[in-house]
């Protein structure tokens, strides 16, 4: 059921994505064909998957999510390129596939990921909605995937290679490194459909919040327990990189539990929004138990 859903707004966005993100015929255009490997090799979807869910749950119109949900998607997207980078967590299989650094060699996958980050901005700007819509979404976007969000968590995450955080500042980091794109995924939608008052953002917040701690512990521990062709990823990375995680802290055992705590605190943020909450009910239990 919920599967189908993920599957049917896959499509959805890359359709939409094919329409204003196409391949082209340009002398540059070998960075556009290594950003649109990464951006269309799949994954999940989950950023964009809660864009609808969220703008649905608020009363909007799909037309009005779509091109935030791919800005977000795309912004995701140039964080993993960046992420498998040999500076960074040097894997050379993302998504089933060659990180974009092994197809394309370095120089290009950095310039891939600059391309989407920079081009997610230009297409949010320009989404169908209302001008100060658009100049909402484009400051969320900004504000979770900056300084003081993701980046700020992947310098975090870096600086623990050298020193062993204890649980508050690891969760600190991973509310920036995962939880802010979760965060902004869930405001977009909201924003899409007009309602951006201060209780419902505050509610789509504390969702994002303790769904991206949840998945982050998650992938944590699929990071040992699931294999590479599963996962579409190198197993062991946090390990390679003398990463601490809530595995190394707490065990298997405790850190699933601790991401089914957080999995039911997302669940009662939900219950604050109110409405028809059942396929964010399913996709949050979904991500709680998920394989890959
Ligand atoms: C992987 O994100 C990076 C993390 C934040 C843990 P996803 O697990 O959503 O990756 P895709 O999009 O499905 O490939
Ligand atoms: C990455 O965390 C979060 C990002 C901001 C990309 P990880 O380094 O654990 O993600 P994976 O396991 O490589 O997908
Ligand atoms: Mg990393
Ligand atoms: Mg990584
Ligand atoms: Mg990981």
């Amino acid at each position: 059921m919920i599967e189908q859903k993920l599957l049917e707004y896959n499509t959805l966005l890359e359709d939409r994505i094919n329409e204003i993100y196409p391949e082209l015929d340009v002398e540059y255009n070998k960075v556009l064909e290594a950003s649109r490997y990464s951006l269309m090799l799949g994954g999940k979807r989950i950023r964009p998957a809660l864009v609808f869910e969220f703008c649905k749950l608020c009363g909007g119109d799909m037309n009005s999510a779509i091109d935030f949900a791919i800005a977000i998607e795309m912004i995701h997207t140039y964080s993993l390129i960046h992420d498998d980078l040999p500076c960074m967590d040097n894997d050379d299989m993302r998504r089933g596939k060659p990180s974009c650094h092994k197809k394309y060699g370095e120089d290009i996958a950095l310039l891939a990921g600059d391309t989407l980050l920079t081009e997610a901005f230009f297409i949010a700007s320009n989404a169908n909605v209302r001008p100060e819509i658009a100049l909402k979404a484009v400051s969320i976007l900004a504000s979770n995937a900056g300084l003081h969000g993701m980046i700020g968590g992947q310098v975090l995450d870096l600086s623990f290679e050298e020193n062993t955080p204890d649980v508050n500042e690891l969760q600190n980091m991973y509310m920036r490194k995962t939880g802010a794109l979760l965060i902004a995924s869930a405001i977009l939608g909201c924003i899409a459909a007009g309602k951006d008052d201060e209780e419902t953002i505050k509610s789509a917040t504390k969702y994002g919040y303790n769904l991206g701690l949840a998945f982050q512990i998650i992938d944590d521990i699929l990071d040992i327990t699931s294999n590479e062709a599963t996962l579409g990823k190198p197993i062991g990375s946090d390990e390679k990189n003398g990463k601490t995680t809530f595995v190394s802290l707490y065990g298997l055992d405790k850190a699933f539990a601790i991401a089914a705590e957080l999995s039911n605190a997302a669940l009662d943020a939900l219950d604050e929004i109110g409405g028809n909450t059942e396929t964010l009910y399913e996709l949050t239990n979904y991500l709680l138990d998920r394989n890959k």
